[in-house]
């Protein structure tokens, strides 16, 4: 299984094109709180398939502009364009994980199962295993979530957002408690779910360190402004 995702390197999401249609494209979006202007007048567009990563000190904006195109918040000023309706489906992995602390690993997990998406349970169950071996979870099963450390519930948050099998993901911070290898390797997963499933990925990250090599795009928030958003080798 593990074999499966290697070969998978970060390069890859370039070898598609993407369709003519935008998934979202924000006009003039401003977002406050208060005084605090947490969004201040961001335009900017993601594609279907593109992988985006939204970087940005702690306080720039990144999670209200992901709660912007969640659509769980709106915006004081501007619009918000999305393809909508019932052809996407976005998941979420919340900057807080919203886990089942009290439920084991697996029962975490099967939160996600949804039989309209999978043909039976034994289905549901290899795509589980799948990613719980590549992740490195598979011993930990029925750990209680309450019991496991923050990388290890990460991986679990992740985990249940792809097995609910998204047209989009929009994941903040997803990585924030993980080593490098294991960032590497949740990253290596997401970019094989993108050929795999053309899966579109919002990632945000105050992590420079880990968008350092990465050759897609980039949004860079600085105090609620968009300062750039383009491919990262222009930066
Ligand atoms: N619900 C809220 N109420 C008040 N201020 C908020 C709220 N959400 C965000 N902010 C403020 O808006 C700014 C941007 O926050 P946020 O989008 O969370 O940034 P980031 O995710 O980049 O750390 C920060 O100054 C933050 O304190
Ligand atoms: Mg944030």
């Amino acid at each position: 299984m593990k074999s499966l995702f290697q070969g998978f390197n970060k390069h890859n999401q370039f070898a598609r094109k993407s369709a003519q249609q935008f998934l979202f494209h924000l006009d003039d979006v401003c977002v406050s709180f208060g005084k605090i202007k947490a969004l201040n007048s961001v335009s900017l567009t993601i594609n279907p398939k593109e992988i985006v990563f939204v970087t940005g000190k702690s306080g720039a904006g990144k999670s209200t502009l992901l709660n912007i195109l969640a659509g769980d918040l709106r915006p004081d000023k501007g619009r918000v364009l999305g393809l909508g309706g019932s052809q996407l489906f976005v998941s979420q992995v919340f900057q807080d994980l919203k886990l089942l602390e009290d439920l084991s690993v697996e029962e975490n997990l099967w939160y996600a199962y949804d039989k309209s998406i999978y043909k039976n349970k034994k289905e549901f169950q290899e795509d589980l295993h799948e990613l719980a071996n590549v992740l490195g979870l598979s011993r930990f099963m029925h750990l209680r979530v309450m019991d496991a450390n923050g990388g290890l519930k990460q991986k679990v948050a992740m985990i249940r957002a792809l097995l609910t099998r998204p047209n989009v993901l929009i994941a903040d911070e997803p990585t924030c408690a993980l080593d490098r290898e294991s960032a590497q390797k949740m990253f290596e997963v997401l970019n094989f779910y993108n050929l795999k499933r053309n899966l579109t990925v919002i990632w945000a990250s105050h992590n420079r360190e880990l968008v350092k090599d990465f050759p897609g795009k980039i949004i860079h928030l600085e105090n609620g402004k968009l300062i750039y958003s383009g491919h990262a080798c222009f930066i």
